[in-house]
């Protein structure tokens, strides 16, 4: 016996020597330690068990797919230490994104070592990353945002998380970043979710933002797929989004000579580079005194999204029915997670129809003129649903009666899903983690 646990010694002492070698099968992770991998070789092996192969370099690399995923039970928990704990800001103080919890979750992925490594949470603390890192030069990265809700009955929720691993996939796919098993990646975030559950404000205006994001790392300036990654998820207690005028209403800008997407772009994609061009436009809006842009495309300048939202529309249509409509996701807009529930739950509803149409401003002023326009607002998960009051478009100011209505859609909408997110009512969108 001991003859053979030398052996075994050995030969583990030479897998994790030569581990950047193993092309085909990762042996051992990155994040293991020789001394573990020693003492888990030492166990008594069953007799039938081959030894591991020598070197494989012949042999083809893997094809990641999402099914060679990192797994929930290889995660790997560092927790802080008590003098590394922030102290809590007051909920009045929160804003959105500028404070973080006190732990992260980081997730590489490499290539060469088999893609995948274990998942770990541990203390929250700064990147240390290779300047010629490509998501630093070509914006190869996605980003998701979701929120953890502290319910009435003092449990926290998520809001259809799958949704939100779907579309990073997606996103993940089209800039040649790894794919991998989205409720293994929700599994590892509720645990993070868990060990911060006290940065989950206790209050029904307050939450805790989720910001999942993945990154390619490596550092070479070819344009194409990494062959490292990091995923990781950080924590920020969130308030309001942004400020709306005292009503609670927004104005927004319909300027027709910038666009936030075209058709074969990523407007249907989570991706960073999305979000940077449109700082300058609504710069300008808010120089106007509008608090947002209102993405339009085209001739027929349809409206696409307000924002960071998805933009619905209330009017009373030809058949004298009150309508509520969205533009289809034609490849210009975000899916977003908001807007798809907004179109299921209000479908159920017998005093109003649904549809996904397209919207030209021709048709909104049109609309507003023979007095059938009811409501405009946006959606989204940050500020949930924000009402519309006032578009400017072409020199034209048009009030929108969003905020005249006795009973609006927007706010049946909006209690709907807030009762849903904080347990005011039982449904299946939201999940139960703590
Ligand atoms: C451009 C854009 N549209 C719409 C949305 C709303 O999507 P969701 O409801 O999934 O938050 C977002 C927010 O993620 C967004 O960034």
């Amino acid at each position: 016996m001991p003859i053979r646990r030398s052996k075994v010694q050995v030969l583990v002492k030479w897998i994790f020597e030569n581990q950047h070698k193993l092309q085909t099968v990762r042996y051992c992770s990155s994040s293991l330690r020789y001394k573990e991998l020693e003492d888990s070789a030492a166990q008594p092996q069953p007799e039938h068990v081959a030894p591991p192969a020598t070197a494989p370099s012949h042999k083809p690399r893997p094809h990641i797919t999402p099914e060679i995923s990192f797994k929930f039970d290889d995660l790997q928990v560092r927790l802080a230490a008590p003098y590394q704990l922030q102290p809590k800001p007051e909920a009045k103080e929160l804003g959105f994104g500028k404070y973080f919890t006190d732990h992260m979750l980081k997730i590489y992925y490499h290539k060469e070592l088999g893609g995948w490594q274990k998942p770990e949470i541990m203390p929250f603390e700064n990147l240390n990353i290779h300047p010629a890192a490509k998501a630093l030069h070509y914006a190869i990265q996605l980003f998701e945002g979701l929120k953890a809700y502290r319910g009435v009955d003092d449990k926290i929720r998520l809001f259809r998380p799958d949704l939100n691993m779907e579309r990073m996939n997606l996103a993940a796919q089209r800039s040649g970043l790894p794919m991998f098993d989205g409720e293994e990646l929700i599994k590892c975030f509720t645990r993070l979710v868990q060990i911060d559950q006290e940065w989950v404000p206790h209050s029904e205006t307050s939450t805790l933002y989720i910001r999942p994001t993945l990154i390619g790392i490596e550092p070479t300036f070819g344009i194409m797929a990494p062959e490292s990654a990091l995923l990781f998820v950080i924590l920020s207690p969130v308030s309001t989004y942004y400020k709306a005028s005292t009503d609670g209403a927004v104005s927004i800008f319909a300027d027709p000579n910038v666009v936030r997407a075209f058709p074969g772009g990523v407007g249907n994609r989570k991706v960073g580079s999305n979000y940077g061009p449109t700082i300058e436009a609504t710069a300008r809006a808010a120089k106007l005194g509008h608090h947002q842009v209102l993405w339009l495309f085209g001739p027929d300048h349809e409206l696409t999204e307000v924002g960071a939202m998805n933009i619905f529309m209330v009017y009373i249509n030809d058949q004298g029915e009150k309508q509520l409509s969205t533009p289809p996701l034609n490849g210009l807009i975000l899916p977003g997670v908001t807007r798809r529930s907004i179109i299921e739950l209000a479908s159920e509803w017998d005093d109003l129809t649904v549809k996904e149409e397209v919207i030209t401003m021709q048709r909104v002023i049109q609309l507003n003129k023979e007095g059938r326009l009811l409501e405009m607002f946006g959606a989204g998960t940050a500020v949930i649903i924000s009402p519309i009051s006032r578009v400017g478009f072409l020199e034209q100011d048009i009030s929108i009666p969003t905020m005249k209505q006795a009973q609006p859609v927007f706010q049946r909408v909006k209690d709907t899903l807030l009762a849903i997110q904080y347990g005011h009512m039982e449904h299946p969108y939201a999940k139960v983690i703590s």
